[in-house]
């Protein structure tokens, strides 16, 4: 049956709950691995809003923090893809939950300039000069209040560039993962916690408000993508971004 989507749902998803069993959790971390090359555009998006301003000066050091980084698929995706392009790029992998940072650690610990850290994505400013703050599917997890906090806080922490992507909460959106994901995502949070994303979601004018809350309005720029995809891109070079890539 389809819940209903007129409102952000406030119910907590099952991997952030303390006491969620560890084996489902690992799971999940590892499926959404899955999840995000299928949905996410997360290289489309790196590649056309981050590592597009990086190549304008090949010649730099960059910092980038991944906040919400989860099992830090992300950033050794984008490590490898900067790497080959001869592009120096260092990574900060914020998470808060202390088993999923261990579970990344095993598994992305040994790659050289990605440094997984156990914290809180509002801390961001403790981790020294950030020229790019990136987040995916992390946003939703928070309540409204707490996202207009922490908009302005990366906006006063980032140096170039911001990159905030997330999921739209409609019908489509919700209807079309309960029918491809149920078969596939099993012994694990991947699907209940996927459904409960989508209805923690947001619509383009809640993206929008958030913005105005926050205060960077002006120097931020929505868009919205298939399937079911919003991107935030914002930060002090915003001067020659493209049009809506749709
Ligand atoms: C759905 S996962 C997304 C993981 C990853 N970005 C991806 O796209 O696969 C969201 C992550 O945010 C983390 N998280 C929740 N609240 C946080 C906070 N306040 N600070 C840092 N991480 C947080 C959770 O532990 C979880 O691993």
């Amino acid at each position: 049956m389809l819940p209903d989507l007129s409102e952000r749902f406030d119910g907590l998803e099952r991997m952030d709950r303390s006491d969620c069993d560890e084996a489902h959790l690992y799971r999940t971390l590892a499926q959404f691995r899955y999840v995000n090359l299928v949905v996410s555009r997360y290289r489309y998006c790196l590649k056309r809003w981050i590592v597009a301003d990086m190549l304008r000066d090949r010649s730099s050091r960059y910092h980038l923090v991944d906040l919400g980084a989860g099992g830090c698929d992300i950033p050794a995706w984008l490590l490898r893809h900067c790497q080959r392009r001869s592009l120096k790029l260092r990574v900060t992998a914020v998470d808060s939950n202390a088993r999923t940072v261990a579970w990344a650690r095993e598994r992305y610990g040994d790659i050289p300039d990605l440094n997984i850290v156990c914290g809180s994505a509002f801390e961001i400013g403790d981790l020294g000069d950030v020229d790019y703050v990136y987040a995916n599917h992390f946003l939703h997890h928070l309540p409204r209040i707490e996202i207009v906090r922490l908009l302005h806080v990366i906006q006063a922490v980032v140096r170039r560039k911001f990159l905030v992507c997330d999921l739209v909460r409609s019908r489509f959106s919700y209807v079309g993962f309960s029918l491809l994901a149920g078969p596939l995502l099993r012994d694990s949070f991947a699907f209940e916690d996927g459904q409960i994303s989508i209805r923690r979601g947001f619509t383009l004018g809640e993206f929008q408000h958030l913005i105005d809350d926050s205060d960077i309005r002006g120097r931020c720029q929505i868009f919205q993508m298939f399937p079911g995809r919003l991107a935030m891109v914002g930060g002090s070079v915003l001067g020659d971004l493209p049009a809506d890539p749709n």
